[in-house]
């Protein structure tokens, strides 16, 4: 490789134009091309960056030995086919978020880019986010952790190809693999089909993991306010994270309840409630700290954040609740 990354871009729909404008902007990395199957979708490219190549054909990108990195962000269910073609043909590939829609799909890309000693790089991008960062920098002030709650809810986007588990989980199983080095036991998920037609648009997730920490996640898309707020609560600290939320996205909360167990009546809690700490947090977009990381990766070779391991441990996860709502019941997670 040269000292300059050469990029692909395949899925111009919402998402993949963030990542053709953030690899972009990088001095050590040139979008070549960008594919989609949508004129409209090529044509804003065009407006932007009139020396991209278009293509709606990706195989094409395939044949040309310069590009380094294709990026994929299709819908979950082609990015197998995609990404497998692209590996195949010698390719690193960036795939969106879930990596796959299947554990057994995820096992046979990491045995193609390990074959081809080429790097998977899975866009989880709230683990390159500075609130996210900055909590893992003070995660210790928590004390034990005991639990995370989060609730991650919009009016829509209903998608067409996976429940609301598989479009807005992934970034709380990212953020908690990211947080805590935690190993997940079993897993209950419930979810309900009010207005899509055949896939759940409401759902609660509750995971137990070792030594007692628990996570409840609440996704939906039948929210008439967007709320993303993570409660990450320890046993000496607690943390609020609300991500829309411009200027105080994290507060540490020296709150807690305490419990004298020597006593003879153990239930007299004592509340503690101190001061409240607003970090500063850096005002950058995480696509961007994001596509720096990989193009360092790539350049110089080093281990991903986010490789195709840490797309398959997510992927896993979502796996168990599709398995939980269907059987409607607690499963264990091996
Ligand atoms: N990391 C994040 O925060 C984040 C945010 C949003 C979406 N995503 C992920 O990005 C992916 C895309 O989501 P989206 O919301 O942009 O979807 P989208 O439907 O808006 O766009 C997908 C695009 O892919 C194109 N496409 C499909 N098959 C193709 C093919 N064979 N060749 C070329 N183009 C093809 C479609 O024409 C469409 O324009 C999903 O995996 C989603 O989960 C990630």
């Amino acid at each position: 490789m040269t000292d300059i990354v050469n990029v692909a871009v395949i899925g111009l729909g919402y998402w993949g134009p963030n990542l053709v404008r953030n690899f972009e902007s990088l001095e050590n990395a040139r979008v070549v091309y960008a594919c989609d199957l949508i004129d409209k979708n090529l044509a804003k490219i065009k407006r932007n960056y009139p020396n991209i190549i278009l293509t709606k054909n990706y195989k094409e990108i395939l044949k040309n030995k310069e590009i380094d990195l294709v990026c994929i962000a299709t819908p979950p269910n082609t990015h197998y086919k995609i990404a497998k073609d692209c590996l195949e043909s010698g390719k690193n590939v960036l795939i969106e978020k879930p990596m796959t829609t299947s554990v057994e799909e995820g096992l046979k890309l990491i045995d193609i880019a390990n074959d081809y000693d080429l790097k998977i790089f899975v866009d989880h991008t709230f683990v390159f986010s500075p609130p996210v960062m900055k909590i893992k920098e003070i995660i210790n002030y928590l004390g034990k952790p005991l639990y995370f709650d989060s609730e991650r809810i919009n009016l829509g986007l209903l998608q067409k190809d996976v429940n609301v588990i598989w479009d807005l989980a992934p970034h709380d199983f990212s953020i908690l693999s990211y947080l805590f080095d935690l190993k997940p036991i079993s897993l209950i998920a419930i979810g309900s089909k009010l207005k899509h037609p055949y896939l759940e648009d409401l759902a609660h997730i509750m995971i137990k993991y070792e030594n007692n920490f628990i996570a409840h996640i609440h996704v939906s898309w039948l929210s008439p306010i967007k709320v993303r707020k993570i409660i990450i609560g320890g046993e000496k600290k607690m943390i609020l994270y609300d991500d829309t939320n411009f200027f105080e996205k994290i507060k540490l909360y020296d709150k807690g309840v305490d419990i004298d167990l020597s006593k003879e009546d153990v239930f007299f809690p004592t509340y503690r409630s101190g001061d409240i700490y607003v970090p500063k947090i850096e005002n950058k977009e995480p696509l961007k700290i994001e596509a720096e990381h990989i193009v360092d990766c790539l350049l110089h070779n080093k281990k991903p954040l986010v490789d195709g391991y840490a797309g398959l441990n997510v992927v896993k996860l979502l796996e168990a609740c599709d398995k939980s709502l269907k059987e409607g019941k607690e499963v264990e997670l091996s």
